[in-house]
């Protein structure tokens, strides 16, 4: 039912984690699933993205669609970051199921609401991202 690519990203998936010490933070929840995810950023002064990270609460579409998607926008400008749809995230895992299509919004999604926290001059962090290990809730 998976491409071996998918099967790839789920099973290692590629900047998973916290960060340590990031610019600002991204979240979103999937209201069909109510899955979350949080998304980590390092962005330079001319607006790249140094780094990413993101952890998940989601299936495993939503990890290896995260995955990918922080693959993707790595090393690129924050406007082309913003460019990422759901249709691309899926053609570079070689397709989705279309029942799991809507899991691969989920990370672009919370790219661009770091990125709106970012040029809106907010961090989006809570007091407890350096302790948590995963976020209980949705803000
Ligand atoms: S089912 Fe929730 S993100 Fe995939």
């Amino acid at each position: 039912m998976y491409s071996d690519k998918v099967m790839d990203h789920f099973q290692n998936p590629r900047n998973v984690g916290k960060m340590k010490d990031p610019d600002v933070v991204g979240e979103v929840g999937n209201p069909t699933c109510g899955d979350i995810i949080r998304v980590y950023l390092k962005i330079s002064d001319d607006e790249i993205i140094d780094d990413i990270k993101f952890s998940t609460f989601g299936c495993g579409a939503a990890v290896a669609t995260s995955s990918m998607v922080t693959e993707l926008v790595k090393g690129k400008p924050l406007d082309e970051a913003l460019q990422v749809s759901k249709d691309q995230v899926a053609e570079a895992l070689d397709g989705l199921p279309p029942a799991k299509m809507h899991c691969s919004n989920l990370a672009a999604d919370a790219i661009k609401n770091a990125i709106s926290n970012y040029r809106q001059g907010k961090t989006g962090l809570e007091e407890d991202d350096q302790e948590k290990k995963v976020p209980h809730e949705h803000h």
